[in-house]
């Protein structure tokens, strides 16, 4: 028996869905078990790109189970959609490869625009993907929001959960709709949603999703009493964690290695190996601090090389150097066991790569990350750049600069580096 769980260390798109369609060569279940349709996994397989939201990236693999967790937001349209999508692709999504928890939340159309709202409230914006993921949290911490099974409500039920659900989008609407009438706020009218509205909305999409709602607990009982692989699919990253990142300039939920296992509905002890995601550079989409930041003709050139724009929302990322303070104070809190470093091929690009091994601050220099990051100054070590990787397929064909690169990465943070990413496709992917 193996569980292994992928998750990111960054600030997201670090590649997981790479790593994750990988691993799920030789895996009975793949589990996607946070976050929402904020997430944008992109897997090139047999040169045919995917751009996913929702769906674990396994979905390519028929033979593999592809499952969404408890720990999940789904919003019902952007699923449906995705399932369609992947149907005409002829990428086979029927209930005996997917499964969808019942107890998953539901985004509703209110919030996309509570996201909005609670946006236009602040004056530090989170710069959020507007997906309506975090507001889909907030009702679920207050107890008032709809899981899948909820679909399966007579109308009468079903609607009086929707009409509390969305009280406390309607009176906070209102409120603020009258203060933009004043001039008071400045953003444009937030939309009257009804109970009636949303209650189609479900009916519409439970209609694709319905079939797929199952109770995924004796699922994964059963694969583990059969010693299955399992693989976690995790969705953003440690710096976007509520709890361990740089809050409150994060996602509003817990993507670190306990709340992805915890999504899942799998316990801590029974994973083998957590897999942390990186990059050679730093990307990050949305405000918050970002201490070795190039807002310069490096973080361009990164940009372009790296293709860095969301999957999502279609930002141009901010990009930047690779942190490894920041890796290896994720370490502990992630309980890493191994790295896979993407996008080697693309840092090689440049003559001289940078790589941050320790902050400035207030006077110090310190190798830890502390709560201010703002107040912190990056310290470099330089590497010779130039590699080429094209023609590798095992680490020891790499040239020797990149070989020590990773070494020093591996050194640094103090855990192996299991996979290397030398291409977009993940044929590409070198096993250390
Ligand atoms: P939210 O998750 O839409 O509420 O956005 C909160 C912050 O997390 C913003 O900075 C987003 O850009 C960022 N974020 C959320 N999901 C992802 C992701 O999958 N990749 C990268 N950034 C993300």
């Amino acid at each position: 028996m193996a569980i292994k769980e992928i998750v990111g260390l960054q600030y997201g798109d670090e590649g997981k869905g790479r790593a994750s369609h990988f691993e799920a060569k030789n895996a009975s279940i793949v589990i996607r078990s946070t976050g929402g349709c904020n997430a944008g996994h992109t897997v090139v397989a047999n040169g045919v790109k995917y751009a996913m939201h929702l769906l674990p990236s396994s979905i390519i693999r028929p033979e593999v189970l592809s499952m969404i967790g408890p720990g999940v937001v789904a919003d019902l349209k952007v699923l449906s959609e995705e399932i369609e999508q992947m149907r005409k692709a002829n990428i086979q999504v029927e209930k005996s490869n997917f499964v969808i928890s019942q107890r998953t939340h539901i985004t509703l159309p209110h919030h996309r625009e509570l996201d909005r709202l609670y946006e236009a409230l602040r004056n530090n914006k989170v710069g959020t993907t507007g997906r309506g993921v975090g507001p889909t949290y907030e009702e679920k911490a207050r107890r008032t929001n709809l899981r899948m099974i909820d679909l399966f409500l007579d109308e009468k039920d079903l609607k009086q959960k929707i009409e509390l659900n969305l009280k406390n989008y309607n009176i906070l609407s209102t409120n603020v709709n009258e203060q933009i009438q004043l001039g008071k706020i400045e953003a444009e009218k937030f939309l009257e949603i009804t109970v009636e509205e949303e209650y189609n909305y479900c009916m519409k999409y439970k209609e694709i999703v319905k079939d797929f709602i199952a109770d995924t607990y004796p699922i994964i009982e059963k694969a583990i009493e059969e010693n299955k692989l399992i693989i976690i699919e995790g969705a953003q990253s440690f710096y976007l964690d509520n709890d361990h990142g740089d809050y409150p300039m994060t996602t509003s939920s817990n993507p670190n290695a306990s709340g992805t296992v915890s999504g899942a509905g799998i316990g801590p002890t029974l994973v083998n190996e957590v897999i942390g995601v990186i990059k050679t550079y730093t990307s990050r989409v949305g405000n918050g601090p970002f201490i070795t930041e190039q807002k310069n003709e490096i973080g361009d050139t990164i940009r372009e090389l790296g293709h860095e724009y969301g999957t999502t929302t279609g930002r141009p990322r901010r990009t930047g150097w690779l942190d490894l303070v920041m890796i290896k104070h994720a370490k502990i809190p992630s309980g890493l066991t191994s790295l896979c470093v993407n996008h080697l091929d693309t840092i090689g690009n440049l003559p001289e790569i940078k790589v941050c091994i320790g902050y400035e601050y207030k006077g110090q220099t310190i190798t830890n990350v502390p709560i201010d990051k703002e107040n912190c100054k990056p310290i470099y070590k330089e590497f010779k750049g130039g590699w080429k990787t094209e023609s590798a397929t095992t680490f020891e064909e790499l040239p020797k600069e990149a070989q020590d690169y990773i070494h020093f990465i591996e050194e640094f943070v103090g855990v192996p580096v299991k996979y290397i990413g030398v291409g977009a496709d993940e044929k590409r992917t070198i096993v250390k």
